[in-house]
């Protein structure tokens, strides 16, 4: 009998029903028993408290390490607590919010980064954290966008499965390494209109297609803890959806990790309306493969009494505890219940300059450069420059999500820039606030410090705590007073590059057409102004590329690179108006930026396609050969992005897909040819069942930016 077994076999129904409750740390640090506070709140009182299975939000080790202290002495069992907290882009050091980082395609950067937070989260309490975020997401009035990998499942699935094994190494018993939780499942990114845990209402061929491969990839990388989403998909909230949480999860996928909800999220299928009280609750969340009930106490309070009527059999309770036993043990917390947590140690490690050093990396190859007239990069001898707009000197760049990051420990634009020019005249201009909707703008000084320099960098965009959970929006302009600084700086100085962070895609028609360059930080982190002045000032050079779609307005949502063509296409990215054309009569139809978008220094030719065949057959490749030559003095990485067209098929297909890439670096002049190999599983899709079918024909292949290939070729299927 293994280690588990022994356990469950000694402990009582109870027991095994508390192992599968997650409550907030504060019921160990506010012990008001009984009488007020957290543990009355979730009902809980001093005596059951000790049989308690895993803790949300621990604040550091020391409070880990006391909690921890005090139940084992506790617990009946002796079984050790579980610590989970959301480490989603870094405990203390902050590297760039996960849709900037994705944008670095860059899966060997993602998995240290997450390494690296996962080494800071271990050594201050923290065992689990609640990421990789896999949500397929097309709409940025939603404002988790920024946890996400954007609108190509390809490449959320590959970031979030490199974060995976960065945040999980190869034994999750090393002390370094802390579990992953992937999340959440299925398809809250599909949120009707892009409000906030609003329902989702997806086809299967959307579901298979778009919604559900990334979290695969995240459990083929290895991750044992899934997170239901609040929302409800066809109909039905996905903690109680049996098509999602038995036929897909584990018939389907043959899921044999555990199960935890999110935040209240069994106590709201009462909100929701498919629960008549907490009881119902309990018995649906918890027959449809829910282990845990993270913060709501219908678990502890009915399972048992479910177990004595019949409705649940003890069984079953038996298994979901076994798995959640069973992540505790692969942690290595019945040999170290503390996980190698230390206080000490954790404060000597956070924001260390190699952890600094990651994170401006990360932040220099997040960043998309939109556009370049030419102004950048800008010379490092300039003597004038002034830094103008709410961005200019804040700290408030890390975004939502970041645990214990702290603003005052971001480096701002201000300071990045006068880091690297010492020897400059800086003035400093922040010309109106950043709340989202502000509208007075101090024009006057804006116009003097723009007149007087010789370089602007006009720093604007979303404040920080518009995106997250939460946060959807229905306008994606920026501010009134951001709008009219933004014409009268552009109005008083052509040498002037726009500084953009923001959550999520903006709509900024005006601000893409007047300005000579634009450089997207998104939300970069504990080293933003580091990195942004490094890629202004040509120390280094942009090579990010945007993962989601830059919409000409919040009203054109959902806009997104992988689209159909219609009957009457019209894709333009002016209002042409064509007689009865899918389009608008006041808007263009293609996005402003599209995903896959991203400049560089460097000038990147590609000279030469090959295919090394003209057939593939069934489960067969096809080698495939792109040259490219950076024709210029500056070394940089390209994102090599490979796309195909199906352009005839039983339903319709995408008039791009993005299928491979590669992300490459040239010295000045290099010549390189990069190789992929486009095996038959690319050109698999679903039919109207979701069912991945093959079917022969033409494929084309191309190769640059979506919407802008500037190569192409073709095979046929057979
Ligand atoms: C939140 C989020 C989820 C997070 C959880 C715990 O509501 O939806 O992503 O992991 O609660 O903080």
């Amino acid at each position: 009998m293994d280690r588990i077994d022994s356990i469950l076999e000694k402990m009582s129904l109870e027991e095994k029903i508390f192992q599968l409750t997650q409550y907030p740390i504060s019921v160990f640090i506010d012990t008001k028993d009984d009488l007020d506070g957290p543990r009355k709140a979730y009902q809980l009182s001093g005596k059951n408290i000790a049989l308690l299975g895993t803790v949300i939000n621990p604040n550091d080790a020391d409070e880990m390490i006391k909690a921890q202290e005090e139940h084992l002495r506790t617990d009946p069992n002796h079984i050790p607590l579980v610590f989970m907290r959301d480490v989603i882009h870094g405990y203390r050091t902050i590297y760039p919010i996960p849709l900037a980082l994705a944008g670095s395609f860059n899966p060997e950067l993602a998995e240290e980064c997450a390494k690296m937070a996962a080494k800071e989260a271990a050594l201050s309490g923290v065992q689990v954290t609640f990421a990789p975020m896999a949500d397929y997401v097309r709409d940025p009035r939603w404002g988790r966008v920024l946890e996400s990998g954007g609108e190509e499942p390809l490449v959320t699935g590959i970031m979030g499965a490199a974060q995976a094994r960065g945040f999980q190494g190869d034994d999750l018993s090393d002390k370094d390494h802390i579990a992953a939780c992937v999340k959440h499942f299925a398809a809250y990114g599909a949120g009707e209109a892009g409000r906030e845990y609003n329902l989702a209402e997806v086809s299967l061929r959307e579901l298979y297609e778009h919604y559900l491969p990334a979290y695969k990839m995240c459990i083929d990388a290895g991750v044992k803890l899934l997170m239901p989403s609040f929302n409800s998909v066809n109909g039905v909230p996905s903690t109680v959806n049996s098509f999602l949480m038995k036929k897909v999860l584990k018939e389907e996928w043959n899921y044999d990790g555990a199960v935890i909800s999110d935040m209240y999220a069994v106590s709201e299928l009462i909100p929701h309306g498919v629960a008549e009280d907490l009881k119902e609750a309990a018995e649906k969340a918890f027959t449809n493969g829910c282990d845990i009930e993270m913060c709501s106490s219908s678990y502890v309070l009915y399972l048992k009494e479910l177990v004595e009527e019949g409705r649940i059999s003890e069984e079953k309770i038996d298994e979901a505890a076994r798995r959640v036993l069973m992540l505790k043990e692969r942690l290595g917390l019945f040999e170290d219940p503390y996980h190698g947590a230390d206080q000490k140690a954790a404060e000597a490690f956070y924001l260390c300059d190699e952890n600094r050093a990651l994170a401006r990396r990360a932040a220099e190859e997040s960043a998309v450069l939109l556009k370049n007239d030419g102004l950048l990069p800008l010379s490092p001898d300039v003597k004038r420059v002034a830094l103008i707009g709410p961005f200019a000197d804040s700290h408030e760049i890390k975004g939502a999500w970041s645990c214990k990051g702290r603003d005052e420990e971001c480096v701002s634009m201000e300071e990045g820039v006068r880091k690297l020019l010492p020897d400059a005249e800086i003035t400093v201009v922040s010309g109106c606030g950043i709340a989202w909707n502000e509208t007075d703008a101090d024009l006057q000084a804006a116009e003097k410090a723009a007149n007087s320099a010789d370089v602007v960098l006009l720093c604007l965009g979303e404040e920080q705590f518009c995106s997250g959970e939460a946060k959807s929006r229905t306008d994606l302009s920026l501010s009134p007073a951001q709008t009219a600084l933004a014409r009268t700086v552009l109005a008083a100085n052509p040498n002037t590059a726009v500084v953009l962070f923001t959550g999520r895609p903006l709509a900024i028609p005006e601000l893409s057409a007047k300005a000579p360059a634009i450089l997207c930080m998104f939300f970069p982190g504990s080293e933003g102004g580091n990195a942004a002045a490094n890629l202004l000032f040509g120390i280094a050079n942009p090579s990010g590329k945007l993962t989601m779609s830059f919409p000409q307005s919040a009203a054109q949502c959902p806009v997104y690179y992988d689209r159909t063509n219609t009957g009457r296409p019209n894709w333009t990215d002016k209002a042409e108006r064509l007689r009865y054309a899918s389009d608008y009569i006041d808007c263009a139809t293609l996005p402003l930026y599209s995903f896959g978008h991203g400049l560089s220094y460097s000038n990147f030719v590609y000279e030469e396609m090959k295919l090394s065949a003209k057939e593939l057959p069934k489960s067969g490749s096809i080698g495939l050969s792109i040259k490219i030559k950076n024709e210029s003095d500056i070394s940089g990485s390209e994102v090599v992005q490979v796309y195909m067209k199906d352009p005839v098929a039983s339903v319709v297909r995408p008039l791009q897909k993005l299928i491979a890439f590669k992300k490459v670096s040239f010295k000045p002049h290099e010549e390189k040819t990069v190789l992929f190999e486009l095996n038959d599983s690319m050109f698999l899709f679903c039919d109207m069942e979701g069912k991945r079918i093959r079917e022969t024909g033409r494929i084309e292949i191309m190769t640059g930016e979506a919407d802008h290939f500037v190569l192409k070729d073709e095979f046929e299927m057979i």
